[in-house]
């Protein structure tokens, strides 16, 4: 946790009301202005999320420290949980950080519904479990936000980016992954879920199926001409985008590019542009 205070500065400053702009409609200029144009990097910003997939706080923070100018949200998943725990997830939230702790919940559902009030509690603002765990698991998951106030988007992985029809057939699923991702989001959506993390290939038949309100959080993102490690469903951020992704979670062709923020810009540049056109 030293490590982290070391390599990130303090963000917060006081400022005093002199110091504050006006507020544009109390400006009595603001009727004759222009609307203002979008800031499409801004918006790229939004929906960037950045795996945090290294094997301490140490290097997390180091990781945090290279991007925190370009990127606004972190995830937190199994290998930086397990070794930095939940101190670590409170830092990047007191930070000022959006976080979504993906931890892939599979259990049975008195189970998984704490695990999802003891998440809530972190302040993170997305937190991923396993489709695969059944109705009964996803509606009380679901039931143990009702009434929290702000609560985290739940997102119901559907099937893993790393699996091809072979590794589906595998676990004994009669079924193409995106017929097994449609099932799933459909189970998902009848507990009341309408988050689902998927790949970039079944991303426009899920939006199809959610419509707007669906909060589709896509990894496996390679930027043309990228490693594609373990992961078999893959496409650009572009593409992603195009077929209809709400975020896009990058992890390695960021984390461990030469100059991570140099990889992240140029992933918000083509983000943008996509958002643009
Ligand atoms: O390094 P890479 O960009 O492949 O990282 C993808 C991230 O998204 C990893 O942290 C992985 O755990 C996560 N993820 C995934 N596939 C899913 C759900 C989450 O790759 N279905």
């Amino acid at each position: 946790m030293d490590a982290f205070r070391r390599v990130l500065p303090a963000r917060r400053q006081s400022i005093s009301i002199e110091d504050m702009p006006i507020p544009e409609r109390l400006n009595p200029s603001f009727a004759s202005a222009r609307p203002p144009e979008v800031d499409f990097i801004e918006e790229a910003r939004k929906r960037l999320i950045v795996a945090l997939d290294v094997p301490d706080a140490a290097s997390a923070a180091e990781l945090v420290g290279q991007l925190e100018k370009s990127c606004r949200w972190f995830k937190v998943g199994l290998e930086l949980f397990v070794a930095a725990g939940p101190a670590f997830v409170e830092l990047l939230v007191a930070r000022g950080h959006s976080v979504f702790l993906d931890l892939k919940l599979y259990d049975i559902p008195n189970t998984v519904a704490g695990a999802v009030r003891s998440a809530t509690a972190l302040g993170v603002k997305m937190l991923t479990l396993h489709a695969a765990g059944g109705p009964a698991m996803l509606s009380a998951a679901r039931a143990a936000l009702d009434g929290v106030a702000d609560p985290p988007e739940l997102l119901a992985v559907t099937v893993l980016t790393s699996m091809d029809q072979a590794q589906v057939a595998a676990v004994g699923l009669n079924r193409s992954p995106a017929e097994q991702v449609e099932l799933l989001a459909r189970m998902g959506l009848g507990a009341r879920i309408r988050g689902f993390v998927c790949s970039p290939l079944e991303v426009a038949s899920l939006r199809a199926l959610t419509g707007p309100e669906g909060v589709l959080v896509i990894p496996g993102i390679r930027p043309a001409g990228a490693a594609t490690g373990d992961q078999k469903r893959i496409a650009t951020p572009a593409e992603a985008l195009r077929q209809g992704a709400s975020y896009l979670v990058v992890g390695r062709p960021i984390s461990q590019a030469p100059d991570p923020a140099e990889a992240a810009e140029a992933i918000l540049k083509e983000m943008a542009d996509a958002l643009k056109s």
